[in-house]
């Protein structure tokens, strides 16, 4: 019979190095039921009396510590493993995250909200009207005439049914119908007294146009002044603050030009003085320079006493000017964008040059010194 303790150490050996699959061989070996210490245990029966009682502890002693041993080293390498897994899977907080795709600011949204700035600084609210007109806000009451030439169906897109009124329904075709909207609101709200307005209405408008410089859907900023004794220098004052805030210099010149639209008299068509700097066309400087000049950006006028009249306020007692501008107009010549047709592609590498982050704010942080 070999020594016991022999076999006992030769075990514990080996199992102080093995790995787990090893570890699962030796046991078989040792204690399966094949095992050579299970075959030891069962030559006890055989032993007399005496001798099973000297054999016994002995043969017991070493199974239980070869048992435990296997126990021991099995949960040692399970910790371990772990121990390793989890070091391989920590995270790490230093790491700097994933870049998410982020939006942009359309800039025609951008100069929207420039322009709610700076007139808001100047006391005017910001006023809104529905796309879908009818033909009495969008032309009528605004003292545009059956046969002008907007009226067209060329001209305007229209929908084929008309409302419960039987008035013709289009898409509007500038924003002036929000005046109409805004000075009806007002009658009806002070019983036909009236009182004073300042609003400015940016928005969609529609014409039946396509090329470099026009889109059918395109964007206005309507203006409309209202009070007792509001004359054409408040015009010219009012823009003249409004061109230099937007355009962000002192230097602008502007130039009113005699012009003509149904809902205003007097009318006058409104450009900027431009210059040339460093080979570049900007606005503002001196227009009568080398290659300077003037830029056309808005019609405007006193308010025609025939369209406060048809909104239900009293023309002699109430007056006012209103003016009605391109946005995307402005915006381009801001920014620098060429071609306006880009600005409704919805190409995203367009708005991610042309856009703004969410988090620039107007550039007004000085405000409009009045
Ligand atoms: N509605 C005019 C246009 O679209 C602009 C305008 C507005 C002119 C207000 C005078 C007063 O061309």
């Amino acid at each position: 019979m070999s020594d016991i303790e022999t076999i006992r150490d030769n075990y514990l050996a080996q199992i102080a190095d093995a790995d787990l699959a090893a570890l699962e061989d030796i046991r078989v070996a040792a204690l399966g039921k094949q095992g050579e210490i299970s075959l030891l245990l069962k030559t006890l029966g055989k032993m007399t009396p005496e001798e099973r009682q000297s054999e016994g502890p002995r043969i017991n002693g070493a199974r239980a510590a070869v048992a435990d041993a296997i126990t021991l080293r099995k949960e040692a390498l399970e910790d371990a493993a772990l121990a390793q897994k989890l070091a391989g899977e920590a995270i790490d907080l230093t790491l700097s995250a994933h870049d998410a795709p982020r939006g942009t600011i359309h800039p025609v949204s951008q100069v929207m909200d420039e322009l709610a700035e700076i007139f808001a600084d100047l006391g005017f609210a910001v006023a809104t009207g529905p796309e879908i007109e009818d033909d009495w806000r969008n032309f009528t009451a605004l003292n545009i005439p059956e046969t002008h030439p907007a009226r067209a169906m060329h001209d305007t897109f229209y929908f084929p049914d008309q409302d419960e009124q039987g008035r013709e329904m289009l898409l509007r075709t500038h924003t002036s119908p929000v005046q109409i909207r805004t000075m009806m609101d007002v009658a009806k709200r002070s019983q036909g007294a009236g009182e004073p307005i300042r609003i400015i209405a940016p928005g969609r408008t529609y014409r039946s146009d396509s090329d470099a410089t026009h889109t059918p859907m395109f964007h206005q900023v309507e203006g409309l002044v209202i009070d007792r004794d509001i004359h054409m220098g408040h015009l010219k004052w009012t823009l003249e603050t409004f061109v230099r805030a937007f355009f962000e210099r002192d230097d602008i010149e502007l130039r009113m030009r005699p012009s003509y639209f149904p809902f205003t008299e007097p009318s006058a068509e409104v450009d900027v003085g431009f210059s040339v700097e460093k080979g570049k066309r900007i606005i503002g400087g001196d227009p009568y320079g080398a290659n300077g000049g003037w830029m056309e950006i808005l019609g405007s006028g006193m308010v025609h006493p025939k369209v406060i009249a048809n909104c239900g306020l009293d023309p002699n007692e109430w007056q006012g000017f209103a003016f009605g501008c391109g946005i995307d107009r402005l915006a381009m010549l801001k920014y620098g964008m060429e071609d306006l047709r880009a600005f409704f592609d919805g190409d995203l590498r367009w708005s991610g040059h042309y856009g703004f982050g969410a988090l620039d704010v107007p550039t007004l942080s000085g405000g409009v010194g009045a």
